[in-house]
């Protein structure tokens, strides 16, 4: 088998810089494509905190100018990835996120902040360095979107584009007018190449010019070419069905391991599962739960957006005063969801507990120490924290949609008889559906034996990455094979 090399192009990328799934994806994937024959090279901007991470790095390339000032690109290591990444001062030297500055807002430059991720991705992927020619340019999101536009717009021979959907929902549409100032040529405001909805279309650019389009799940990649869920591109994503396809998510099980993970009170693995009774205690310790080994404690860990469903829960608490029923959540966003939720916290104290912000300590405690694990979503892409429930032996109890749909065995009355079922999947996503799976949930937990099948089916599935790893290598295979392009 010859090596394959694979240029990732990607905004953010775990341990250095993360804001949620798609970082992990980014920090994981590379590690298990190695396994097969795949050697990735990232790029990531130079924000403060990856160039304060960064092992042995050395300048491959000077750009001269790069949107408004001088860049360099860093050929790096870091976290046992192998990076090149673009230090641009003028675009990624400030405090904020990734994203948006310190107010929450998205910064006004965030066009040619990721053009300009772009712009190099698309130069390395036509040559630029003698060191490193990739067979194929991986793009990640709407920030890389434009890298499979500029390869086309270039001209000439190409490596092979792959782009992926992690969220439909964020698709960096800008005004027509910085057209020009992105590098793009007139005729490229057109259906069939940059233009979206009268502006330009970052998302809508990687989706036109990739030769794959891959999402996070099976059921997603179905779910985004209609009206409910394609979020304005369902058009697009018909036209372009043939090269479509879902590959799941696995887990970076380095990171993710009950059995050997220092951010939890006690490990524990499927053979020892009394052991996890002391991250139950702790995780109710910390959220100022009462400790009650029997009480029914479930956990979610997530971004608090209209996404994520979590609004739900406060439709209706009922289930948590009536029955013996705490609940431990983590999570950051919209401000007025967070209000809800501290203000639940504090009118439930001891059965709501509620810490606000983002804590990576605290969510690898929440998934060894609940009992099930919480996500109701609306839509979601593949979902990355009902995996880690699966090892943790935390019953998932997930909405019925896109990735959660397609990682989670429902404990229909079939599944339970035959053995195979690992959670709990609710629908439609309403409040109501929601309050019914949570009540069959703890009718299940109290049933002791029933919940230990649950769990121990759960620790035994298959969610690493090697899986997933052959798919895209396969992917990124068939492409090669259609050269010359
Ligand atoms: P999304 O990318 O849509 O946010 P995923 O389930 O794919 O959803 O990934 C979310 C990732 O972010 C998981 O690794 C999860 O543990 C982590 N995460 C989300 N919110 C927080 C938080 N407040 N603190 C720590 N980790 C969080
Ligand atoms: C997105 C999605 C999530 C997915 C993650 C990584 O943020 O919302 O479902 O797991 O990307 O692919």
């Amino acid at each position: 088998m010859t090596e394959l090399k694979v240029l990732a192009v990607a905004s953010e990328v775990a341990p250095l810089v993360k804001t949620g799934g798609l970082a992990d994806v980014a920090g994981a994937l590379p590690l298990a494509l190695k396994a097969e024959g795949v050697a990735t090279r990232t790029l990531v901007p130079g924000y403060p905190a990856v160039l304060a991470k960064l092992e042995r790095a050395e300048i491959v390339h000077d750009f001269i100018e790069l949107f408004g000032g001088p860049a360099t690109l860093l050929a790096a290591e870091a976290s046992g990835l192998d990076l090149f990444v673009l230090d641009a001062p003028h675009l990624y030297a400030r405090p904020g996120g990734p994203y948006v500055d310190e107010e929450g807002k998205d910064y006004a430059d965030n066009a040619f902040r990721f053009a300009a991720l772009a712009k190099a991705g698309s130069a390395i992927g036509r040559g630029l360095l003698e060191s490193f020619r990739p067979d194929i340019l991986h793009a990640h999101d709407w920030q890389a979107g434009l890298a499979p536009a500029y390869l086309h717009y270039s001209g000439g021979p190409r490596p092979g584009a792959l782009f992926t959907i992690h969220n439909i929902a964020f698709q960096g549409k800008f005004q027509k007018s910085i057209l020009d100032d992105l590098g793009l040529p007139p005729h490229s405001f057109a259906l069939e190449g940059v233009e979206y909805y009268g502006g330009v279309g970052f998302l809508k650019a990687g989706l036109q010019f990739a030769d794959r389009i891959t999402t996070v799940s099976p059921s997603y990649a179905v779910e985004i070419t209609t009206a409910e869920f394609g979020m304005g591109l369902e058009g697009l994503l018909r036209a372009r069905a043939g090269v479509l396809s879902g590959i799941l998510n696995g887990v970076d099980e380095n990171v993710w391991n009950p059995a050997a993970d220092a951010r939890i009170a006690a490990p524990f693995g499927a053979s020892s599962l009394a052991a996890r009774v002391k991250n139950k205690s702790a995780l109710q310790r910390r959220l100022g739960l009462k400790e009650d080994e029997r009480a029914f404690l479930i956990g979610a860990v997530s971004r608090l957006s209209w996404q994520k469903g979590l609004d739900l829960l406060l439709e209706d608490l009922s289930f948590f005063i009536e029955r013996n029923a705490q609940l431990a959540l983590l999570g950051a966003g919209d401000r007025e969801l967070e209000n809800a939720f501290a203000a639940a916290a504090r009118v439930h104290a001891g059965r709501i507990g509620v810490q606000l912000g983002y804590d990576e300590d605290l969510a690898h405690l929440i998934q060894a120490g609940c009992d099930a694990f919480l996500v109701p979503s609306r839509f979601e892409p593949c979902g990355l924290t009902q995996l880690y429930a699966l090892r943790y032996g935390a019953v998932p109890i997930v909405a019925r949609v896109g990735g959660l749909r397609d990682t989670i065995i429902d404990a229909n009355e079939m599944a339970l008889a035959a053995g195979v079922a690992t959670g709990f999947q609710f629908s439609p996503v309403t409040a109501d559906a929601l309050s019914f799976a949570l009540r069959k949930a703890a009718g299940l937990f109290e049933g002791e034996a029933a919940w230990r099948v649950l769990q121990a089916n759960g620790m035994k599935t298959d969610v690493s990455w090697r899986g997933p790893a052959r798919k895209y290598a396969e992917l990124y295979r068939s492409v090669i094979a259609e050269e010359p392009r």
